[in-house]
């Protein structure tokens, strides 16, 4: 199979079938923009069951997902998409980078949520971008960013709902979103404890990688308790 892209959490090949994309979970956690790295073992398996279980749950509710279907542990058949080369970052409280950047404390909820844009590019550490900028830079174009703000929304309102269930709170997400065969925006990428930060609803305890970044304890105790709740909930709702 030949490799077609080798990040720092997932490894993707290409299929026979040139529309399908094999998507490989590793076990690497990376923080400071991969200038720190570890190995935890269990956390591949983890998150591919949870990206699994929120995927085929986004599917069930009306949102169309890069997945196909997991096949593995670790392993997912993927859509191939022409991936968009931006972070979308949704808020809903107060955390990490837009705490320091507007000296506020962690926790507080936005009077409605927003959304972010950065640039994917580990070169330039990822910058922040405003729409004129990438219309400007012939990144995207101005209807395409809105169909991907709308889309970013509209994903983390069902996402709230779902984690409110689960006890938990959704307080920020990064999505990734990526063009299929039909020119359609669609969300790629995985969603997992490793790009949302998931608060316990009660205790406000973090329940993901932020445990890694902030050295706050185990992440895969975490990453098992995110899996066994939503599993849950979603069994519940069947
Ligand atoms: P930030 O507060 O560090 O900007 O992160 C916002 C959200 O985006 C948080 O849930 C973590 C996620 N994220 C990623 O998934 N990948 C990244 O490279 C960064 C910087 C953040």
């Amino acid at each position: 199979m030949k490799k077609i892209y080798e990040g720092k959490a997932k490894v993707l090949y290409q299929l026979e079938d040139p529309e399908t994309i094999l998507m490989v979970f590793t076990n690497q956690a990376t923080a400071l923009n991969g200038k720190r790295k570890e190995d935890i073992a269990g956390k591949a398996i983890l998150n591919t069951q949870i990206s699994t279980l929120i995927f085929e749950w986004l599917e069930s509710v009306g949102i169309a997902t890069q997945l196909i279907k997991k096949i593995d542990d670790d392993r997912q058949v993927v859509k191939r998409l022409e991936m968009i080369p931006l972070e979308v970052v949704v808020r809903n409280r107060v955390a990490g980078s837009f705490a320091k950047r507007f000296g506020l404390e962690e926790g507080g909820v936005l009077s409605k949520p927003t959304v972010e844009f950065f640039l994917k590019d580990d070169e330039l550490d990822d910058p922040f971008v405003n729409v004129s900028q990438l219309t400007s830079l012939n990144k995207i174009t101005e209807e395409e960013c809105q169909t991907i703000s709308d889309l970013a929304l509209k994903i983390n309102d069902k996402l709230i709902q779902l984690f409110d269930e689960a006890g938990l709170i959704l307080v920020d997400i990064k999505f990734e979103f990526g063009k299929d065969s039909s020119g359609n925006i669609i969300l790629g990428d995985e969603i997992s404890p490793d790009n949302c930060r998931l608060w316990d609803k009660v205790t406000e305890e973090k329940l993901d990688k932020d445990r890694f970044r902030r050295h706050l304890g185990s992440l895969t105790d975490a990453y098992e308790e995110v899996s066994k709740r939503l599993d849950a909930v979603i069994a519940h709702q069947k």
